[in-house]
This record gives structure tokens, sequence and C-alpha cells, in this order.
């Protein structure tokens, strides 16, 4: 959390020192881990790959594939093959409602950009998925990734897209009082404000909610950071962040705070890795984005900063077909290959993460368009 005041001065102070060793330390390739080394050949061999499974219910308790000392506790689907009102489904959220309790939205209809996509939710309660119920949908033209949040009130974000197309879309959103029960009338965010584009926001000291954004015009992407101190009544965008000479480069940011009181963002790229642009002013103004040591093949990425300060992301390597979780001590400076979750000829792809209060890790993912996994990981005691 980044505290305003005199700490904040005083963190700002050490900033100019920080900006010097963090720009290094960016642009530099790292002593850290290559995740295409032998190390890691001979990790991918140990880690079996899942089992398919036909239903949602079921799911795999404990032990019987760890990574390192990171075990994955359970995976399943939100809901069986074919049982669904739609045949394709992509772009899932997931928010913590209480212990044990859990939201998760997706677009489905008959294909990504059809005019019957509609935005779904189910909750996870007493020990199962409630089936898919629609949330919103508009006559003739699609919806698009959905992203909950919520506040420390309870009150819940449902952020979404509206439009024909990626480069035609605008920005929607619902609030619930009731833990999602049922949902206020949709509200249309300002022209030019697209919402969180993909991943979560996060709440900084003072209300302030900071939202990875982009934009993915005609050979023209970057990332934006739109920021609500009002609950998405009024909002602010700062940006663009890009890569230097690349007129086509990053989008859907996943923004956190680092160690040093800055925020950083990670971001899918076209240009074949994981990007790292960072703020020191409370998100204001950012540097422009560089590479990471992380593979992307042009596919959404999703994290969490977690509660011990360690970074976690979950992505793609050299296709979609290999879904990967990595960590890092550093806030994303270098990384370790902590598990694979899925390697295969299928899709498996746009993951959404978050740490529920009991520390341990959700994670919910496209597979292959058809479904939405969910699965649970306890983080290596640290
Ligand atoms: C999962 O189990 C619950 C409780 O037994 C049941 O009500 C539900 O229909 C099951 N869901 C599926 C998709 O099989
Ligand atoms: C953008 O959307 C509007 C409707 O809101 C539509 O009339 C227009 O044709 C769209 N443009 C493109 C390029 O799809
Ligand atoms: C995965 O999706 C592809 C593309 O839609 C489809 O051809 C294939 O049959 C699917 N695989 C499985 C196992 O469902």
């Amino acid at each position: 959390m980044i505290s305003k005041g005199f700490s904040w001065m005083v963190v700002s102070s050490i900033a100019v020192l920080s900006l010097l060793l963090l720009a290094y330390g960016i642009s530099t390739p790292s002593s850290g881990v290559n995740i295409d080394d032998d190390r890691f050949n001979s990790y991918r061999k140990q880690v079996p790959s899942p089992r398919a499974m036909e239903s949602s219910n079921d799911s795999m308790q404990g032990g019987d594939r760890i990574g390192g000392r990171w075990e994955l506790l359970k995976e399943e689907f939100t809901f069986t093959m074919n049982s669904a009102p739609f045949n394709n489904c992509h772009a899932s959220t997931i928010v913590e409602i209480e212990k044990d309790h859990f939201l998760v939205g997706y677009f489905g209809g008959s294909i990504e950009g059809a005019p019957d996509v509609k935005i779904w939710l189910q909750r996870y309660k007493d020990g199962h998925w409630s089936p898919p119920s629609v949330v919103d949908e508009e006559p003739d033209i699609p919806m698009w990734n959905p992203v909950l949040f919520k506040l420390p009130s309870d009150e819940l974000l449902l952020f979404y897209r509206i439009g024909p197309d990626v480069q035609n879309w605008s920005g929607f959103m619902k609030r619930s009082l009731d833990g999602g029960i049922t949902w206020q009338e949709r509200e249309q965010l300002p022209p030019g404000i697209l919402g969180p584009i993909k991943n979560k926001p996060i709440l900084l000291d003072g209300g302030r909610l900071v939202c990875g954004s982009s934009v993915e015009s005609w050979n023209s992407w970057g990332a934006w950071i739109e920021v609500t101190e009002d609950s998405g009544r009024s909002w602010n965008k700062y940006g663009p962040i890009f890569v230097e000479d690349e007129s086509v480069s990053v989008i859907q940011p996943f923004p956190y705070p680092t160690k040093n009181r800055n925020l950083r963002v990670l971001m899918r790229s076209a240009l074949g890795r994981i990007y790292l642009a960072e703020s020191f002013d409370s998100g204001r103004s950012w540097s422009s984005a560089k590479p990471t040591q992380l593979p992307n093949p042009n596919s959404g990425i999703d994290g969490v900063k977690m509660n011990d300060g360690r970074l976690l992301v979950v992505y793609n390597t050299d296709s979609r077909g290999t879904l990967k979780v990595a960590s890092s001590a550093d806030d994303g400076d270098s990384w370790e290959e902590v598990m694979t979750l899925e390697e295969g000829s299928m899709e498996f792809s746009y993951p959404a993460v978050i740490q529920a209060m009991d520390e341990l890790i959700h994670v919910t993912y496209t597979y292959n368009r058809t479904q939405i996994k969910h699965v649970v990981i306890r983080p290596e005691v640290f």
C-alpha cells in the first residue's frame, strides 16, 4: 500500500536513487534464473500434465503434483463439459466474497465477438458451483472481459466492455451490495475510460483504485492506468505506457505495489516477452516498458502480490498451449518458475489470480474456450 504524507516524502527522496538502480536493473540482463536453462527442462519432466477431467465436481486433493514446495491442492471445472447455455467462453475473473465463497465471471456466447456474447457469473459456495447465470447482456452487441473487485465496504464492482469489436468497445460497470446476488443498473464509464481491461485493480491507501487498462487501436497498442477515488464515479487516466519505437507493443496491465512503495505493471506484449513498467509517483507518470525474462506469446497474464511480499504470475510460454506459474522475490526483476498448470495442444489462457484470506492462491482460466477451470495452489512457505 502507498501511504500519504510524510512517509511518502521520505520514500520519494529514496526513489531518486532507486530510479537509477532500477533503470539499470530493468535494462540489463539479470543474473537471475533463465527460464530456458537445464534446471527447468529437468523440472518440466517431473511435472506430469494434468489429466482431463469430465466433471466440475472432480477435484484432486493434496500432493499429486508438487512443484518445489508449491503445491497444487485442487483443480476443477466451474461447469461440466457441454452443460452451459453457450458454446464458447473466455476471459474469467474471480473474487473472494468470504471464506470458501467465491464469485467467478467471464464472457460467453457462440464465439468471442459474436452478437450473442453476454457476461456470466457463477458462485462457489458450500463446496459447489452454481450454474452460469447472465448478469448483463445487450441485444446484438457482444460483451467482453469482465473484472470483479470487492471494496473494503463489501460493495462488489463488476467492470466489462460492450461493443462490436475490440477497437470499438466502451467501458461499463455494475455494482452489487449483497455479494453479487443482485446487481444495480448498468453504469457507463466516461468517454475514453475503459475500466480495468482484463486484470483486477489494486486499492491504495486513501481509496485510490488503480486499474490497468489498454487500447488496441489500428497499429497502435498501449497501456493506460485509470484511477478512480470514488469507486468508479469519476476517473483520471495516466499514460500511455508503451515500448519506444514499437507501434504495437503492450496491453492488459497487471498492477502491483513494490517493496519500495512504487507501482509497477506487468503486461502482455506482441514482442515475445512479458513487459514491465514502473511509476515512482503513485501511478501518475510511467517509465517506458522494458522486457522481463518471462516469455509471452501475445496472451493475457495475471498475477498477485502475495501477503509475504512475493509476486506470483500465471502466464503462457511459447503458445497458449502451455500455462505456467512463476514467482519473483524482487518485484519482477528476476523470476523463478514454480509450476506448470497445463501443457498440450488445446488453449489454456487468460488466467485470473487472487490470494484468498487463508493465503491460498486461486486461479481461473480459459480451458479450450469451452470451459473455465479453477485451480487452488498452496504457496511455498517463505
Ligand atoms: C456438484 O455437486 C453438487 C452437490 O453434490 C451438486 O448439487 C451439483 O449439481 C454438482 N455439479 C455438477 C456440475 O455436477
Ligand atoms: C463501431 O461501433 C459503432 C456502433 O457503436 C458502429 O456503428 C461502427 O460501425 C463500429 N465501427 C467499427 C469499425 O466496427
Ligand atoms: C479444443 O478446441 C478446438 C478448437 O475449437 C477443438 O477443435 C478441439 O476439439 C477441442 N478439444 C477438446 C478436447 O475439446
